[in-house]
This record gives C-alpha cells, structure tokens and sequence, in this order.
C-alpha cells in the first residue's frame, strides 16, 4: 500500500486517525501547521506546512495512493480567515492528487447543508444550504471533487461530517454524533475500496434520530456500528433557547450574526 497523507494532523480528529490507522500497518505521512503534540506513531513522519503553501503540499503529496484532507479552519470563521486554508488549500490538495492519482477523502461538514429544517430527511443529493463561510467552503469542497472526477478522474470521497467527539454533550447531537470508531472505519473504507468515484457519505453513527437518509456508503462498503442513543438520558434534555438553532439542521452556527426578523413556527419557503 502506498503512504497516506492526513493533513490536519495536529487537530482533534487528526490526533485520534493518525494512531488508529498506524496501528493497521499504513504507512502516514503527518501535516499541519502546528506542531503534532503526540509521540509518533510507528510508521509516521510529521512535516510542518502550510496548506496555502502548494509546493510544501505538491512535495508532501509525492508517492502517496491517498490524502486524507482534515486540515484547515473547522468552525465559523470570517470569510479571509476561512479563503486562504479552505479554499487555496483545498485547491493545492486536489492539484496534488491529480498529479499522482491519488483518492482525496475530504472532510466535509453537516454546515454545508445547515439550513435545511430539522424535520427534513435528507438524501446526500440534497441541496447545498451552507450556514456560514465555513459551510459555503465545504460545499466548495465537494464541487471541487464533483470537478476534479468528471474532468480528471481524481477519485473522492466527501464525509459530511455530523458532530465527532469522543461523546454527544447535547440533544442536537443524538442526531448528528459520529464515534471515533466509526470515523476511523469510515476512513479506512474509503481508502481501501477498490472503486470510489465522486462520493459523499453522511459521517454520523447509527442514529435513530439521524436527520439524514440516502448515501453511496454501499459504494465503499462501510456501515456505522455505534450509536449516540445511548447517551439519550444523559445529553437529550440539552438544548438551547434560541429559536433558530433549534429549528435548523447546523445548529449554532445558523443562529450566529443572523440578521433576518425570527422565523415563524412554520417557514413557507421552506422548499425554496
Ligand atoms: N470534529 C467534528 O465534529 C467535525 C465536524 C464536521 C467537519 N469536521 C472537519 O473535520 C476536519 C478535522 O476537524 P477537527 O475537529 O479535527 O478540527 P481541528 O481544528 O481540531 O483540526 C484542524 C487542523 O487543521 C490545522 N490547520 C488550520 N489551518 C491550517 C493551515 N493553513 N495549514 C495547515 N493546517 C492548518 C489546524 O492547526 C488543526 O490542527 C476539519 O476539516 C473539520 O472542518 C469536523
């Protein structure tokens, strides 16, 4: 198997895949652009790059049979904090794999599509409904890899990532929790599938309360073994007052800088 690059090493998911997929014989290849905290995994290297750097990102990328792109801001940022890492990174990441035909699993987000009422089931065909700059650059995301199969046949799988911690601290997330070991499982599907095309994949466990539906998981064979419901007692009296972030799908960063008058219970644009 060829090295795996994973940008976002230095983060919290980054920090919880380098070892798991260490453990299974890959041969990693760590970036970020602070320093990795942990002790190296066996069969790992660490560089430190940025990923508005294309060169650093070009050298790093040589060789290698995937990326696994978790690097760059993850929570709602001004739009010039959010450009330079998510959308010239992501840029420099797919320019990378195109040259080595390398898989990119990209780390996208439910933010993408925040907007979308929580009544909603849906499908990953769904309507992008971005809630914040950082949504709208995960949505960029996943057209970039929508480009780069059609018109380089760069193969990529998008993680429409719910809310991935070690446990669900609120109600909201019995809907959207993705265990540690499902991601890592998830991530493992992803590389090693022998045909990925352009795919996107809902990245929560198996919640009975989950928002969302249809996916190409049978396309890599992959299929959530956890479940958020068992912390219901503990987190499912957890919400919050604000009308909005109840009312949407993404939760806080909905309601965050909204400007327009509070919605009525019932939005009659809501199929807009
Ligand atoms: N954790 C979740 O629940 C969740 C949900 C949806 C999507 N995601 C996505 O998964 C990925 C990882 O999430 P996380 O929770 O580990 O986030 P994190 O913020 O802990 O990790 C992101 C890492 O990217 C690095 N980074 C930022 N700017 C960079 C730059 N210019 N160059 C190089 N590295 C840079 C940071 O130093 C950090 O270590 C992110 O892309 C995030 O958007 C996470």
């Amino acid at each position: 198997m060829k090295p795996v690059l994973l940008t976002g090493a230095s983060g919290n998911l980054g920090r919880a895949l380098a070892p798991a997929l260490a453990a299974q014989g890959w041969a990693l290849r760590l970036t970020d652009i602070l320093p990795f905290p942990d002790p190296l995994p066996p069969g790992a290297s660490f560089t430190r790059a940025d990923l508005a750097d294309g060169l650093s990102i070009a050298r790093l990328a040589e060789g290698c049979g995937a990326i696994l792109h978790f690097g760059g801001i993850s929570v709602d940022k001004s739009y010039p904090e959010v450009a330079r890492p998510n959308l010239d990174g992501l840029y420099h990441i797919y320019e990378a794999a195109r040259r080595e035909g390398a898989r990119v699993l990209f780390a996208s987000s439910n933010h993408s599509i925040g907007f979308h009422e929580r009544g909603e089931t849906l499908d990953a065909d769904c309507a992008f409904r971005p809630d914040s700059y950082y949504g709208l650059s995960k949505a960029f995301g996943e057209l970039m890899g929508r480009l780069y199969w059609d018109k380089h046949g760069v193969e990529n799988v998008n993680l429409r990532i719910g809310s991935c911690f070690p446990k669900p601290i609120n109600a909201r997330m019995l809907s959207t929790w993705l265990s540690y070991g499902d991601l890592t499982r998830l991530v493992t599907a992803a590389v090693t599938a022998p045909r990925a095309g352009h795919c996107v994949i809902w990245a929560c466990s198996a919640n009975p309360a989950s928002f969302w539906g249809r996916d190409h998981r049978d396309r890599i064979g992959w299929a959530p073994q956890d479940t958020a419901e068992t912390f219901r007692a503990e987190v499912g009296h957890i919400v919050s007052t604000d009308a909005v972030e109840e009312r949407y799908q993404g939760g806080g960063y909905t309601s965050a800088e909204y400007s327009r008058a509070t919605p009525s219970p019932r939005d009659p644009f809501a199929l807009d």
